[in-house]
């Protein structure tokens, strides 16, 4: 796997830094309060952390003058020439800052949280799934519910990988549709010229399309998954191989099913290690 180069520049993060100092400092005042009421915002520092760090942070830098909003610190580097690998997380970040607030489509209405894509935004491996369901929406984070936990299981169990460290998780579609419905054609036009944007950012070395969603959205025509499952495609001169989604496994646990996912990682890693 590739090894990432990390570095930083403070210049578009003061936002960033301040909410990290308030949390930061909310959490230690908690301490002193009862745990429903300290739970919560340790929840949101955690998860604050966990999006700083797919954002390229891996550290936070003491010197930036967290309470001077007006001033930005001048552009810091940890290394002394600026890697590739320093330009792709700064490009996934500006697909993030153009997504902004967005209400391009109309999953905007019911949201809590836009799902933006959680990860390493270097990896060799992006899983793409359909659509936020209500955990994800609720922590602003993909595949934290049940299907996440299933994923986080074929990730980490059946590839003996580190889903932080060794994937980038995504969806086609980065807002909650009502009722965890499909997303429709209209919303995945919307959301797709960003999805296309991350995949450019990241150019990981295999793509893995998580159901016919995905994989038909990737493929740009109607995929027969149950077919075309465990098979080898294309997506922009990136390898994309298409199984089925975590919550198909979980709704449909048989052996059959289990097999053919384990089958079809097998594959990726193969294609990995390559
Ligand atoms: N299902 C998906 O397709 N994506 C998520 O983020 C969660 C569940």
């Amino acid at each position: 796997m590739r090894v990432p180069e990390w570095s930083f520049d403070t210049k578009p993060y003061c936002f960033y830094l301040n909410r990290l100092f308030y949390l930061c400092l909310f959490a230690i005042l908690g301490f002193n309060m009862e745990t429903f009421k300290r739970e919560p915002l340790l929840r949101e520092l955690k998860n604050y952390l966990i999006h700083l760090k797919d954002l390229g942070y891996t550290e936070i830098p003491c010197e930036a003058d967290l309470f001077a909003n007006a001033e930005i610190a001048p552009q810091q580097s940890h290394s002394s020439t600026p890697s590739n690998e320093m330009a792709k997380n700064k490009s996934l970040i500006a697909v993030q800052e153009e997504l902004g607030d967005c209400t391009r489509c109309k999953l905007s209405k019911g949201r809590k949280n836009i799902v933006f894509g959680s990860g390493n935004p270097n990896a060799d491996l992006v899983f793409v799934g359909e659509g936020p369901g209500a955990d994800e929406d609720e922590q602003g984070f993909p595949f934290v519910g049940r299907a996440g936990k299933k994923l986080t299981e074929i990730i980490e169990k059946g590839m003996g990988l580190n889903r932080e460290k060794d994937t980038y998780i995504c969806n086609i579609v980065k807002c909650r549709p009502p009722g965890n419905r499909d997303p429709e054609a209209d919303e995945i036009a919307a959301c797709k010229p960003f999805l296309i944007q991350q995949l450019k950012a990241i150019k990981p070395k295999v793509i893995v399309a998580l159901g016919k969603p995905a994989a038909s959205t990737l493929l740009g025509r109607n995929v027969p998954i149950t077919k075309e499952r465990g098979t080898w495609h294309e997506y922009e001169g990136i390898k994309l191989m298409l199984t089925y989604h975590p919550a198909y496994l979980i709704r449909f646990p048989t052996l059959e099913n289990r097999k053919a996912v384990h089958e079809d990682i097998k594959k990726v890693l193969k294609e990995l290690k390559k």
